[in-house]
């Protein structure tokens, strides 16, 4: 990247999507250092691009795409259950493919309960932890198929694919995290007792990792027993490292005990840096709500931070977050805000 400025690609996707990413643009362009400009170019994909055109992803878009920083995504979708939109198309065909494309084999979802942020749970506790979840493997890669499809003979197969090379460089970065966090702690999950084959990969090889950072305490939790612990005890938890399905399903557990789908952020990283990462907030693109302006468009600020402390800004991305944390201590849970005002209360913080 150049000193002077970052590139951005934003997707602002559909519903709500537009509304909340224009809200982290806002944020990012006061938070940015200063001397440091975001140029910004703006790609319409997503389920009203398909609907309009057939396209989802053309090579020509990805390729472009791929001359940036970073990429900043809003949400794409349209109603489920919409019959014009093949169920899974736009999670393979432009998610998925953006992920693997773009090498982002860490997806990271910071987990933390704010003050102010109301939890469901009664006594959470000190809860900060991150999600390292593996982004290019598992069950998610299309290894799979189906024969005498509809009929009462169907076979369905959904392989699930462990490389030691995809989970050495994850297990390696979910290490470097912890060795950057106070707490020093790692958590590996898995189903080992019954995904044998996967699970001494993922068990051998963070065995193998740790030995070469001695400070970090290493435990090992079942991803059953998670969703136990994450429930009765979260505040046990510093960095997860897991795979992509068990991430899929730790990580919205825990987005709902720290204070819902309006506050979680996450990022799709390519730590070798051969291409750009994503940003994005957990949420989908809520067409129950879009076009209202009423959206909370917090989950993406955040996801804005990430973004920044990706690139190298990890003063700025602190300063982020801190807006965020006040803002929030400061919000009147009996007053429901406008998607704006929340953008603009945080810019305002920060400039
Ligand atoms: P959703 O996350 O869009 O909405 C779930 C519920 O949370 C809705 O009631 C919605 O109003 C509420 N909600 C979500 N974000 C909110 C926010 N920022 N502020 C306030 N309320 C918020 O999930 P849903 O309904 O399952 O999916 C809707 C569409 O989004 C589907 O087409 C789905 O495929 C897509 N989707 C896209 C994702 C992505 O782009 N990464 C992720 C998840 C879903
Ligand atoms: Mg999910």
């Amino acid at each position: 990247p150049r000193p002077d400025a970052v590139s951005l690609a934003v997707i602002p996707g559909d519903g709500i999507g537009p509304e909340v990413t224009a809200e982290a643009v806002k944020v990012l362009e006061v938070a940015a250092p200063s001397g440091v400009k975001v140029e910004q170019n703006r790609y319409d994909l997503g389920a009203e691009r398909y609907l309009a055109t057939g396209e989802v992803l053309p090579d020509s878009v990805l390729a472009e795409i791929r001359g940036h920083d970073a990429i900043l995504l809003g949400a794409v979708g349209g109603r489920p259950g919409d019959p014009a939109l093949p169920p899974g198309l736009l999670e393979r065909g432009l998610l998925l493919r953006l992920r693997f494309e773009l090498d982002h084999y860490v997806n990271l979802r910071p987990s933390r309960i704010y003050p102010g942020a109301a939890s469901p749970l009664a006594n959470p506790g000190e809860v900060d932890f991150v999600v390292v979840r593996e982004g290019t493997e598992g069950p998610y890669t299309g290894n799979g198929g189906a024969i005498r499809p509809g009929t009462p003979h169907e076979v369905a197969t959904e392989v699930s694919l462990n490389t030691a090379y995809g989970v050495e460089r994850v297990v390696r970065d979910a290490f470097a995290r912890a060795q950057r966090r106070p707490a020093k702690k790692l958590t590996l999950v898995h189903k080992t007792n019954v995904l044998v084959h996967a699970g001494a990969v993922w068990w051998r090889i963070t065995q193998e990792v740790a030995a070469e950072f001695p400070e970090i305490t290493v435990d090992y939790m079942h991803v059953d027993a998670v969703m136990i612990h994450l429930v009765t005890n979260p505040s046990r938890f510093d960095v997860i490292v897991t795979d992509n399905l068990f991430g899929d399903i730790v990580t919205d557990l825990a987005a709902a005990i720290t204070g819902g789908i309006g506050l979680a952020a996450s990022g799709n990283v390519n730590p070798d840096r051969t291409a750009p990462s994503m940003f994005e907030p957990v949420h989908g693109s809520a067409p129950d709500i879009a076009g209202q302006g009423v959206a909370d468009p917090t989950a993406a600020i955040l996801s804005a931070g990430l973004l920044l402390d990706h690139l190298g800004f990890a003063d700025e991305a602190a300063a982020l977050e801190a807006a965020v944390i006040a803002d929030l201590a400061e919000r009147d849970p009996g007053r429901p805000r406008r998607t704006s005002e929340t953008g603009d209360a945080v810019a305002a913080r920060l400039a």
